[in-house]
């Protein structure tokens, strides 16, 4: 037995290094919700986090016995990780809950798919050990998304003292879309997570979505129970971080970049900060932008687009020809209607977290569009940070639309003109309405802090012996 009492096994961690030119390693945070949430774990001396090796910088840093207290990347072999991660984490189980398939030709599962398929179970039985090696007896493991799916019911087999719980970072997909993946796969997906005491999700909604699933595919839950939390933004980090000099800084550089509107007063800015994701639906937002000028030609010249779309998983072909896309559609749209002094869109595409917030502050209007999302902490963050308040724009297919729906303008996320009539009444919201919308919905939007989240969900875990 190990001596850790309090695991966590994810395939993202906490950081990422890369190799500089001088043979130096750089660590980098990890982004997204999953490390967001669980940045606040801590460091305690019980406390490991167990995550994998994503890049080369990162095996260099296990093989140079590099890396923060409390963390453990594991080195899995780069093809077998590639399989695992990219086809059939990223490829396939996203893809499914996230609903994101072009079904006439698509999904197809054939020999390649078995071949990874055989990865996913070697990836998820690497990290089954590792955990089995470094817990303590009756510790508690909380596994996190779908990369690990297998993982629990692995684990109970090595490990019938733990306690054991997975939580899923994203949607669940309902009983109809679920049975896409061949039956054998679907019952290996629904038996490793059965095999937890304890399965946590972000809603009801995807908390229903899967026992639906367990009931119809696999004879129901058995002994494992389910809880919803609804991982809320972290207020502290994020008001004192939004006003350190950096993000300053920046504000004032954007607000260069934006510039004044036509009679000299500001101009209006309408926020995303997303990866540059397909079920963040950024193409959609942007025709509806488009929409907006082209039927309120009141708004041109009056307001900035400030669109972040982070590089992600660019192992993946469609997610590179979505990053080309929003390229071309930005600047499609500001050739069209772009003038010598208003850029309609500001496109950022590299990774800049102070720069996202100096946009949060300057925010009058967030657009949170997801085709699917399991929560979306964008939409609780930038009420939270804007200097004046902001009004929300919310699709109904996010998590976060359950807490926040009331006083969010909610859209359907296929709805191009439907977005941008609630872009034009986000916009065109009374100041003091505004201000007291996103007062409500920072308030309900960090009803749950990252810190409160994990502790609620070991609880829970302890709690059902
Ligand atoms: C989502 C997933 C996380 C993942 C994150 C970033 O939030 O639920 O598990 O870490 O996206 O994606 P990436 O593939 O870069 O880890």
């Amino acid at each position: 037995y190990g001596s850790a009492r309090v695991l966590v096994a994810s395939n993202r961690g906490p950081v990422s290094y890369t190799v500089g030119e001088d043979g130096s390693l750089n660590a980098k945070r990890g982004g997204g919700g999953l490390v967001s949430g669980l940045s606040a774990i801590g460091s305690d001396a019980d406390t490991l986090w167990v995550c994998s090796a994503l890049s080369d910088g990162d095996r260099e840093a296990v093989r140079r016995g590099v890396g923060e207290d409390g963390v453990r990347m594991l080195d899995i072999p780069a093809d077998v990780h590639a399989d695992a991660y990219n086809g059939i984490a990223n490829s396939v189980l996203w893809f499914v809950h996230h609903m994101l398939y072009q079904t006439p030709l698509e999904p197809v599962f054939d020999a390649e798919f078995r071949r990874q398929w055989a990865s996913y179970e070697t990836y998820n039985r690497a990290f089954a050990e590792a955990l089995a090696a470094e817990a303590a007896r009756g510790a508690a493991v909380v596994v996190q998304d779908y990369h690990l799916t297998l993982v629990p019911g692995m684990l109970r087999e090595l490990r019938p003292d733990l306690r054991i719980g997975h939580f899923s970072h994203t949607p669940w997909a309902p009983p109809e879309y679920f049975r896409m993946l061949p039956d054998d796969v679907a019952g290996q997906v629904l038996s490793g997570m059965l095999g937890a005491d304890r399965l946590g999700f972000l809603t009801q909604r995807w908390a229903d979505a899967f026992t639906a699933c367990a009931e119809r595919f696999a004879g129901g839950l058995g002994g494992t129970r389910i809880g919803v939390h609804g991982l809320g933004a972290d207020a502290d980090f994020l008001r004192r971080r939004s006003h350190e000099r950096d993000v300053e800084e920046r504000m004032a550089a954007l607000r260069e970049e934006i510039g004044p509107a036509p009679d000299g007063g500001a101009r209006r800015t309408i926020v995303r900060v997303d990866r540059t994701e397909l079920s963040k639906n950024i193409v959609r937002g942007l025709l509806a932008y488009r929409r907006l000028l082209q039927t309120h030609a009141e708004w041109r010249e009056r307001v900035v687009h400030v669109a972040f779309a982070y590089p992600s998983r660019q192992d993946l072909a469609v997610y590179r020809d979505y990053t080309a896309e929003v390229r071309r559609l930005a600047d499609e749209i500001n050739a069209e209607y772009g003038t010598p002094g208003w850029t309609p869109i500001l496109l950022n595409l590299k990774d800049d977290f102070a720069r996202s917030l100096a946009a949060y502050r300057l925010a009058d209007v967030a657009l949170v569009n997801p085709i699917r999302d399991g929560m979306n902490l964008v939409a609780k963050e930038v009420p939270l940070v804007s200097d004046a308040g902001c009004a929300l724009v919310l699709s109904r297919e996010a998590g976060a639309y359950e807490e926040l729906g009331e006083d969010a303008i909610t859209v359907n996320p296929y709805d191009i003109t439907g977005t941008a009539a609630a872009l034009h009444e986000a916009l065109s919201m009374r100041p003091e309405e505004r201000a007291e919308r996103s007062k409500r919905l920072a308030a309900a939007g960090t009803a749950l802090p990252p810190t409160r989240w994990f502790l609620d969900q070991l609880e829970a875990l302890r709690a059902d012996q």
